[in-house]
């Protein structure tokens, strides 16, 4: 199997768009899909930048509902006839960022929800050599989880990120089971949901997605124990981490100085045999 970023906040090589998101393309023996799509056009800019024809791409992960992971679903609807997309039905509930004292809305076109494509996935879905879990059972207090809410009924509400999905692929024949995880922003704790993983497929062997351990909004990072802390335990793990997008710069930096080489940079235009 093949993971090619195609949305990221940075990239290395001149010639491509970047915007703060997440968007990765999956080829694996049966299925050609996409983990995210970003907010806007990039996807489909730095796509054909790279031949990769989203035309052809038949499954689309939305793995949780804010804009800068599901933003680019509408038109990838237009623009292609026949993937099918794997959401939470919580994902269409309007989520917002506490920004300066004002919520502002971050969440997806609600109206989307009613799409003939949309497949509402349950706590573990299995799509072939696919599988999509929710059921983390864990969850985070950071300062940069604080500042997201949804809207209910009875108003403003902390997130819970009952809309997170994680993805797991496995490789098709590996005799070890082994496979590759895809988390969007990590809301629930990348540790969690790796734990999570591990009991549908313990041969997980490769983690990408980003651990947001910093507020887009502010630009503060989460304290430096902190971060220490989840280096020291990714660097006790097995698996390898390409990590980008809501990780920020700094506690990229910060993480490679204790994990080396464990952990790589996913920006836009880098593409990994796996
Ligand atoms: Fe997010
Ligand atoms: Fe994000």
């Amino acid at each position: 199997m093949r993971a090619v970023a195609l949305v990221e906040n940075t990239t290395k090589e001149a010639g491509f768009d970047t915007v703060h998101g997440l968007g990765v393309y999956i080829e694996t023996p049966k299925h050609k899909l996409l983990f995210d799509l970003g907010p806007d056009d990039t996807i489909f800019n730095n796509a054909e930048r790279l031949g990769i024809g989203l035309t052809e791409v038949d499954a689309v992960v939305v793995s949780h509902g804010h804009y800068d992971h599901g933003g680019a679903l509408a038109k990838f609807l237009d623009i292609n006839s026949k993937a099918k997309i794997y959401i939470r039905k919580q994902a269409f509930v309007p989520h917002f960022a506490r920004v300066g004292g004002e919520n502002e809305f971050i969440g997806l076109d609600a109206g989307l929800a009613e799409n003939e494509r949309i497949v509402f996935t349950d706590s573990a879905t299995e799509i072939d050599e696919l599988f999509v879990f929710s059921d983390v059972g864990q969850s985070l207090d950071t300062q940069s989880r604080r500042a997201l809410l949804k809207q209910t009924p009875a108003g403003y509400e902390q997130d819970d990120f009952d809309h997170e999905q994680s993805l797991i692929v496995t490789a098709e024949g590996s005799p070890d089971g082994r496979a590759v995880l895809f988390s969007g922003c990590s809301h629930s704790g990348v540790s969690g949901i790796l734990s999570a993983a591990r009991k549908y497929r313990p041969g997980v062997s490769a983690v990408f997605g980003g651990f947001h351990l910093f507020n887009p909004n502010t630009g503060v990072y989460e304290p430096d124990e902190f971060i220490d802390g989840l280096a020291e335990e990714l660097a006790a793990d097995p698996a390898v981490f390409y990590t980008c997008h809501c990780t920020g710069d700094k506690a990229f930096e910060r993480m490679r100085g204790t994990m080396g080489e464990k952990l790589q940079y996913f920006s836009v235009g880098v593409s990994v045999e796996l």
